[in-house]
């Protein structure tokens, strides 16, 4: 999707579809719904009297100019209520207008910046949340059907961005390039997560990530299992056991270009990538597991984010690993009651092998320390409980550190990607007490998610440490408004947006 940033009044656009937005409860249009009303002999104002469009968030109108404008068609976004109204407001509102544009087929569209003008969002900020919001929501997966529908209506070509104030563009242009860089990264973690696994094997994550990171100038490493091994990674290679596939783990680093490497923060991101989680030996139920190819949405995300900073030459230290492997039940599998020994040295009893996630992470996390970094945030489809606790929108934050609870919670609003905070209550560490080895890696179903986050931490070291569980929210059900219904890309933006605030701003 091609962005160009035009100064101009919507009244005179030539396009083949106008976007502009109304906020819920205004009678009297203003600013460009105004000037497509006057347009349109007062069309607009009709509606609005009649009831039939309200502005709420996500609702759509649909108009044809009838040759009063050089518009063909007329979009208008709702923004929702004025005193409910964000940067996250208006992304949704664009990927609404964006999924409209899509389902018409319309590949040309111009838009005005939502939010720039009344709505007294930041021009940088609103050109990102457009910009964001288009690609989010006009984003479909490919997939491999090869009938027509749906699936081959065009893409959105061009979009052209309208900004009537001369003094707002560049402060537009400058939110667009950033909107496409972390947009274009998060739809990519879509399509990674939305790969059949049979496509996306460890291997082939390994090189399609390494792939597109060394394209934005991150350095890039793969160990192998023979590696892995040598370095004493027991817990990630316990459970690539029962696979043919060979385990992966991938490694970026993005080092700012132009920037003084002293004083930069170092940010190590730490994903779960199992390209299918069939549980291993304690196996899943038949009915949703092939659900389970999500269990790599963690470290799509990371990568994801790894290379929006690349691409936004971030000035922050940003290390990326990705723990990638199957787990799948087989001859030399893992089993229960094995004892493996993780990379810090310690002991753990495996109890279901379906708790595999937390296994790659121990060793993973415990790499990140010779990074020396200032802050780890692992991420990672980790437990059902979670979405027991919180739901299907909410991701589970584990952290102890104020600072970095609160610069994930900011960037989760920020993003619309929304974290709750969870205990990590130590008392419950007990329940990871066996006889076998130093721990056991599961502490039953009650308080699941919780006891999860305390087996990460005997793994983190240090410095501050957060853990995102996103198992209720990688996989959306259904279609909705804003975004189509299969990987939703959680975590990509937001932790992008952290790294951005570990770069200081
Ligand atoms: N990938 C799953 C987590 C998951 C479960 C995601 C359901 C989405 C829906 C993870 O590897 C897993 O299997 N977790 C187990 C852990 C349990 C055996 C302690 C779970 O939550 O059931
Ligand atoms: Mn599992």
């Amino acid at each position: 999707m091609q962005f160009n940033v035009k100064q101009g009044f919507v009244q005179d656009a030539a396009t083949g579809l106008l976007v502009v937005n109304c906020f819920e409860g205004v009678t009297e249009p203003s600013g460009a719904l105004k000037a497509v009303d006057q347009a349109l002999n007062g069309l607009i104002s009709q509606v609005l009297a009649a009831g039939d469009y309200q502005g709420k968030l996500g609702e759509t109108l649909l108009l044809y100019s009838g040759g009063a404008l050089p518009a063909q068609r007329v979009l208008i976004t709702g923004l929702g209520k004025p005193a409910d109204f964000g940067v996250a407001q208006a992304r949704k509102a664009s990927a609404a207008a964006a999924r409209q544009a899509r389902d018409l087929g319309v590949t040309r569209l111009a838009t005005v910046v939502h939010g720039a003008g009344q709505g007294g969002l930041d021009a940088v900020v609103a050109g990102q949340a457009l910009v964001e919001g288009t690609l989010l929501g006009g984003y479909r997966y490919r997939g491999y059907k090869r009938d027509s529908g749906d699936n081959n209506k065009p893409e959105i070509a061009e979009v052209t961005v309208l900004e009537a104030d001369p003094g707002k563009l560049a402060a537009v242009q400058q939110g667009v390039v950033i909107g496409q860089a972390v947009g274009e990264a998060a739809n990519w973690a879509r399509d990674l997560v939305n790969e059949p696994p049979n496509y996306l094997t460890p291997r082939e994550l390994a090189r399609r990530v390494v792939e597109r990171a060394a394209a934005v100038g991150l350095k890039t490493q793969v160990l192998g299992e023979a590696e892995m091994a040598e370095l004493g990674m027991g817990s990630l290679l316990g459970i690539a056991r029962g696979s043919d596939e060979e385990a992966q783990f991938i490694v970026l680093e993005h080092v700012p270009q132009g920037v003084d490497g002293q004083g930069l923060a170092t940010v190590a991101l730490v994903g779960k990538a199992i390209t299918f989680d069939t549980g291993g030996i304690s196996i899943k139920p038949a009915e949703n597991m092939w659900k389970m190819k999500d269990a790599m949405g963690g470290g799509a995300a990371t990568a994801a984010a790894l290379v929006a900073a690349a691409s936004l030459n971030l000035p922050v230290h940003a290390v990326g690993l990705i723990a990638a492997t199957e787990n799948m039940p087989g001859g030399d599998a893992i089993k229960p009651s094995d004892v493996v020994t993780a990379l810090n040295g310690k002991t753990v009893e495996i109890i279901s092998t379906d708790a595999e996630g937390r296994q790659v992470l121990a060793d993973a996390l415990c790499y990140a320390a010779r990074y020396q970094p200032d802050a780890v945030v692992d991420i990672a489809t980790l437990t059902g409980a979670i979405g027991i606790a919180l739901g299907p929108e909410l991701g589970g934050l584990f952290c102890d550190d104020a600072t970095l609870r609160d610069r994930l919670l900011h960037a989760g609003e920020w993003t619309g990607e929304s974290l709750w905070s969870m205990p990590l209550w130590k008392p419950y560490r007990r329940l990871l007490d066996t006889d076998a080895a130093d721990m056991k890696h599961t502490g039953g179903r009650l308080g699941g998610s919780i006891t999860a986050a305390l087996f990460l931490r005997e793994f983190a070291g240090e410095q501050p440490w957060a853990h995102l569980d996103i198992a209720s929210v990688a996989w959306q059900e259904e279609n909705s408004a804003f975004a189509v219904r299969g990987a939703s890309g959680f975590g990509a933006r937001l932790l992008f947006e952290l790294l951005r605030a570990y770069g200081g701003g």
